[in-house]
């Protein structure tokens, strides 16, 4: 096969900053006809990997490929396009693509036609893309995080000219506004207020694969909140890998603060956010999120590390000090307020002192859910060549005791729950348990009760009555 580069990432161009401002760049709906002739009816199946930004993704490029006449499947085999959406943040995110890909091999066999597209975030590396296209041969369509907007006449193309195509530039990325998009939820919805990131987290690849840091217009966004509110959604996300810095590129005088305020006059019974970084965290974000009943007092707060000397090596811009502090003010300013965290165990060089750092922080801080990683070298980033001693075996024993004393913390907050009611968004019937439904608690937890079908999208009160570490029981009160 024939292979058509339009464009192939590089990091260095990725990792570029000029202060040019945001291109605001608004797409036209309005049908090809040559497309959809050749696309309609074909069916497409996507499999999506990694963080919520990719999920987001995932929702518009359904709604693009809805619009030329496409149709969903859950069924590989019958597919006439199949989308790997990938994520590039850790190594086993991506091992499990190569998996997955491998498996799809024997399908472009028995159909001709087929397109097996790979995006996301691990296309955006260049030696990984390189390894991608020498191993498999089936893969006909290589598109980035940048090319979405574009996908249905990438598919076309792909299609018509028999070549393989890679479309994948690096850039700071603009902001594309009316693409359609199929959601994947009825009564929760995601909404971009802001792309990409500016922080460059010494260990972290999202920078390189998503652009720069850039703000949806404050008009847009409501535009997108007023209609979900409409179509009477009860649970709204903002989603940004950094949403406190929201505005901060536009001239238009908005920052995250008056987002959560308008958010917050909405009848949206449930406004979250995610992720919040502390460096951008201000007074009156968290004055708003006190003050307004529908936003969830729930803040996802990575702290990566508790050791100042780690933070600085990680250039995450705060110190212990500086994030106990805001965590302080917010549990002053906010009752009932909960908190969550994302933390990296073996960062290069971190030494037995420098972890135990992280063991009295988590104690101190009390959060009710974290996430656990350990440290994975992603080629590009600074701290890829750091020198770093600590074997893997210390990582993992390291791992092992955090994930532990998590558990204890996170298990005695979550008893203190018993007894007591709580209101829950209703999603389904349980995955664990077809005889029971399950649902959210303001502040996030995974609550398995008896209900009916007709409770589903609703907001219901449950009374706790058995806690698990990462899920409980309840019983629904009338
Ligand atoms: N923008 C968000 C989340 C980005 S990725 C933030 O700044 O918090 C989600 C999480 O993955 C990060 O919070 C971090 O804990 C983890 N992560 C990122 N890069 C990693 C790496 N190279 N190795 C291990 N964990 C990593
Ligand atoms: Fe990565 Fe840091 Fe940006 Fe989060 S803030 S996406 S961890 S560089
Ligand atoms: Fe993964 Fe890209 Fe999200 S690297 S975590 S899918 S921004």
């Amino acid at each position: 096969m024939k292979t058509r580069v339009i464009a192939k990432p590089d990091l260095k161009l990725a990792a570029k900053r000029g202060r040019t401002p945001t291109t605001f760049h608004r797409v036209n709906n309005s049908s090809n006809t040559e497309i959809i002739n050749k696309l309609k009816n074909r069916k497409y199946f996507i499999k999506t990997y990694g963080c919520q930004a990719n999920v987001r993704d995932e929702e518009t490029m359904r709604g693009i490929l809805e619009s030329v006449g496409m149709i969903s499947t859950d069924n590989v085999n019958e597919s006439d396009l199949i989308i790997i959406n990938t994520c590039a943040v850790r190594e086993n995110a991506e091992d499990k693509v190569y998996g997955e890909v491998g498996n799809l091999k024997h399908l472009k066999a028995k159909k001709k036609d087929l397109v097996i597209a790979i995006c996301g975030c691990m296309v955006e590396q260049p030696e990984i893309l390189d390894r991608l296209i020498n191993t498999f041969k089936e893969v006909n369509l290589y598109f980035g995080t940048h090319e979405i907007y574009n996908l249905a006449s990438l598919v076309y193309e792909t299609l018509t000219s028999g070549e393989r195509i890679v479309s994948i530039e690096s850039k700071a990325g603009e902001v594309v506004e009316d693409l359609p998009s199929c959601r994947n939820n009825k009564f929760k919805a995601f909404v971009n207020i802001m792309y990409g990131c500016d922080k460059f987290c010494t260990y972290c690849i999202v920078p390189y694969t998503r652009g720069k840091e850039r703000s949806r217009r404050f008009e847009d966004v409501m535009k997108e909140v007023k209609e979900l509110e409409a179509q009477g959604y009860q649970e709204v996300t903002f989603l940004g890998q950094n949403v406190n810095a929201y505005g901060k590129d536009l001239d238009e005088g908005y920052d995250f603060a008056d987002l959560l305020v308008a958010a917050g006059h909405t009848n949206i019974p449930r406004i979250r956010f995610t992720t919040s970084h502390p460096w951008d965290f201000n007074g009156r974000m968290i004055e708003a999120i006190a003050k307004y009943p529908n936003i969830m007092k729930f803040i996802h707060l990575p702290v990566q590390s508790g050791s100042s000397e780690v933070l600085k090596r990680m250039n995450r811009r705060y110190t212990r000090e500086d994030y106990l502090n805001l965590v302080k003010k917010m549990k002053d300013n906010i009752p009932g307020l909960t908190l969550s965290t994302d933390i990296i165990v073996g960062f290069p060089n971190e030494t037995d002192e420098e972890f135990n750092d992280t063991l009295t922080l988590v104690d101190e801080v009390g959060y009710d859910a974290a996430f656990t990683f350990i440290y994975s070298p992603r080629r590009g980033t600074p701290a890829a060549k750091m020198e770093d001693p600590i074997t893997y075996e210390t990582k993992v024993k390291r791992f092992k005791e955090l994930v532990s004393h998590l558990e204890n913390s996170i298990s005695k907050k979550s008893n203190e729950m018993i007894g007591k009611v709580y209101p829950v968004l209703v999603e389904g019937v349980s995955k664990t348990n077809k005889d029971m439904f399950s649902g959210y608690t303001e502040n996030n937890k995974l609550v398995h009760f008896k209900a009916d079908e007709t409770l589903v999208g609703q907001i219901v009160n449950v009374k706790i009555t058995e806690s698990h570490t990462y899920s409980m029981l309840g019983e629904l009160v009338k």
